[in-house]
């Protein structure tokens, strides 16, 4: 019997033997281990990165995860496997290509970040992952999560990988009133983890504390308690705590800014912009766009068009997007021109738009509207 299977029997004597509420901390998460581990043999979902969890996959299904469902990602996992097989693909990809794969994932930091990882990859490391926490811990865009996910499903390594799903579950299961969304909650967590986890079932562990926390211990709403291989040692089981733990503290209100985005078009062409390389949307492309509600008056001035050229002006729906620390709050026209997109814009036909420029999910209640 191995030395952690031996702990394993004995917190699971523990907990038997004493009352849910006398455990120390360390012997309650000791004591999650084998039935966590049991649940998730049974339990897993068929995912399409578990199937061959190479480095590469693992990290690529890793950075689409976050803040991202898992339905959303699979077609996107997919296709962005084929077109980028390995490291040295995604190193060598064209911008507009990479962002026209992640294009609807939003948050394209995530992908400009992956590149430059792939590029340092293949200068300093041969063009293979690194498989230590602290090695992976230096490349561009991953974190303590992405770095110990990485390390232990690809690597086995005995390191934890604590995210929002592990922090709710670990939260929940200690009764911790520690405020999930401070820093020095998650390194207190990952501390107290990577001292108690079974030291060579990293991977099934970590995912296992993932999938609760996709799954059972749910992040909206009632937890399934029911359904829990934990519910024997969680405290906020015991002590009906789940509505007031985690404990998260209300995060800053959003800024608004108003816009007026335009489908500007002359027979089958569309103008585009480039955004700017810095700041929100980066480098990508969007409909033509101006700061404020306009009125059909003002919008000649404002797009750079004389209005002896706008041949029919139709006011669109409104919408609204919502970023992390903004909120777009946006009108919308559709200005047919004559005489050809302005040179000021690129344009674009609708092929194009399909295969070529990426356009931000922002501009979607728009772009959608397309003809
Ligand atoms: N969410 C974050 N990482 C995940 C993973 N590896 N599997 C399922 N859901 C996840």
């Amino acid at each position: 019997m191995a030395m952690y299977e031996i702990r394993h029997a004995y917190d699971s004597l523990q907990v038997a033997e004493e009352k849910p509420g006398e455990l120390s901390l360390e012997a309650r998460l000791r004591a999650i281990n084998r039935p966590l581990l049991d649940w998730y043999r049974n339990h897993a979902r068929i995912l399409p990165w578990r199937e061959d969890p190479k480095p590469y996959h693992v990290w690529i299904s890793e950075i689409m995860l976050q803040q991202t469902r898992v339905e959303a990602v699979k077609p996107y996992f997919e296709r962005f496997l084929e077109a980028l097989p390995d490291i040295s693909a995604l190193a060598a990809v064209e911008d507009d290509r990479l962002m026209k794969l992640w294009e609807g994932l939003g948050y394209y930091n995530r992908a400009r970040n992956l590149k430059k990882a792939a590029q340092v990859i293949v200068h300093e490391y041969e063009g293979r992952m690194p498989s230590e926490y602290q090695e992976l811990l230096k490349l561009p865009g991953i974190g303590s999560y992405t770095a110990g996910a990485i390390a232990s499903i690809a690597f086995g390594k005995p390191v934890p990988a604590v995210d929002g799903n592990v922090l709710r579950v670990i939260s929940r299961v200690t009764a911790s009133r520690r405020d999930i969304l401070k820093a020095s909650t998650k390194k207190w967590m990952e501390d107290r983890l990577r001292e108690t986890m079974p030291q060579s079932e990293a991977s099934d562990f970590n995912q296992g504390l993932i999938e609760i926390g996709a799954i059972v211990c749910v992040p909206n709403g009632q937890p399934k308690c029911g359904q829990c291989p934990l519910a024997s040692v969680c405290l906020s089981r015991q002590q009906e705590l789940w509505q007031e733990i985690p404990v998260k503290t209300p995060p800053k209100k959003r800024r608004i800014e108003e816009k007026t985005v335009c489908i500007l078009e002359c027979g089958h062409q569309v103008a585009l912009k480039k955004r700017e390389d810095e700041g929100l949307l980066a480098s990508l492309y969007e409909l033509p766009n101006a700061e404020g509600f306009l009125s059909e008056e003002e919008l000649g001035e404002a797009f750079g068009i004389m209005p002896e050229l706008m041949v029919q002006i139709e006011p669109l729906p409104q919408a609204k997007h919502i970023f992390s620390h903004v909120e777009w709050h946006m009108k919308g026209y559709r200005i047919r021109l004559s005489g050809g997109i302005p040179e000021s814009y690129i344009s674009a036909g609708k092929e194009e738009l399909k295969s070529v420029y990426a356009l931000p999910g922002a501009f979607g209640r728009y772009t959608k509207l397309i003809k």
